[in-house]
């Protein structure tokens, strides 16, 4: 054989590898999810999410300084909220005396130069398990909106750096931002769920927040998995509304979103590696089925390799201490 093309030549060592591989991975390309949660004074392991807690304030802290130990930018709070103070209205997404703010603030005024993003939606406070208000089965939109743009000052006002609307309502990016600006939070930022679909693979962060909805899905405002044209139009809308950063959620099964999304917008994509993508790893790496540490990193750089900037993944402390 008289072959002039060998691309194997490349592949010859791991230092050729090395040397022309196209894809980088570290740590500042990371932002970890945090679960807190009020009346625990010591962390409590998510069963379902095996490697991940729920941290009272104060661990809450030390864990986050932990992050920032290994290079993480930043985090994305989430708030587990006492049973008994959830109601339809999820009036405590707006109390400012309420855990979820105390949250906010102590790892604020804890850590400096840390990145603290907050979730913008309703189902951790809501009891009906919804990101929405839930009037005779039908999520509303607008007055939900106006819910979400309310938080978003609120959380301004404590110190979020980021707001992170999860919710999928149409609209609500331009109202927060509108919220905002008007507040006089022009540098709080939005990084927006900006498609976000109504995924199978949630379930772990349901228990884990014990947020799941309590009657029907989130089909009505969560987008239709076989479609991808959409994510198109729901990134170009939330980056005319203002978004900062725009988010592609799930991550490793949406490739091809990630991808069109990034050739659309010149904004920064996030792509958020969804619990249910990170248990799938953690069960088969228990029954000795996959390499827990080989196939996260592949899958993470998948990630990155179809053009998300930025990465939300419970397997970024354990990329990085590998
Ligand atoms: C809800 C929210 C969900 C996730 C983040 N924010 C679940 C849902 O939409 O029901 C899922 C994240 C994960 O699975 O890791 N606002």
């Amino acid at each position: 054989m008289d072959l002039i093309n060998r691309p194997r030549r490349l592949r010859r060592s791991n230092a050729i590898r090395n040397l022309i591989s196209e894809t980088q991975l570290n740590s500042a390309d990371f932002l970890m999810p945090v679960f807190v949660k009020e009346n625990i004074s010591n962390p409590e392991p998510i069963s379902s999410l095996p490697g991940i807690s729920r941290y009272d304030l104060k661990s809450a802290v030390s864990y986050c300084k932990q992050l920032k130990k290994y290079g993480i930018q930043g985090c994305l709070l989430f708030a587990s909220i006492n049973e008994d103070k959830k109601n339809s209205q999820a009036t405590e997404a707006v109390n400012l005396n309420g855990f979820y703010c105390d949250v906010i603030k102590a790892i604020k005024d804890a850590i400096d130069d840390f990145v603290v993003m907050t979730d913008v939606a309703l189902d951790p406070f809501s009891s009906d398990g919804h990101d929405g208000l839930v009037v005779n089965g039908t999520i509303l939109n607008d007055a939900t909106v106006d819910i979400l743009a309310q938080m978003s000052v609120l959380h301004a006002t404590i110190g979020a750096d980021f707001v992170a609307p999860s919710d999928m309502m149409d609209g609500r990016v331009g109202a927060i931002r509108l919220a905002l600006d008007n507040a006089g939070f022009i540098d709080t930022g939005i990084m927006s769920y900006a498609a976000k679909y109504a995924s199978n693979f949630y379930g772990p962060f349901r228990d884990a927040l014990d947020s799941a909805p309590k009657e029907g899905d989130k089909k009505t405002y969560q987008m239709d998995f076989r479609n991808r044209d959409e994510a198109i139009k729901e990134a170009q809308l939330d980056e005319a509304e203002g978004a900062d950063i725009l988010m592609v959620k799930p991550a490793s099964l949406y490739l091809d979103v990630i991808s069109d999304v990034k050739a659309a917008t010149n904004l920064p994509i996030a792509a958020y590696h969804v619990s249910g993508e990170y248990v799938m790893l953690k069960a088969a790496s228990e029954k000795n089925i996959l390499n827990y540490e080989q196939a996260l990193t592949e899958a993470l750089i998948a990630i990155k390799r179809s053009g998300a900037d930025i990465i939300v993944s419970y397997g970024a402390l354990d990329y990085l201490t590998i």
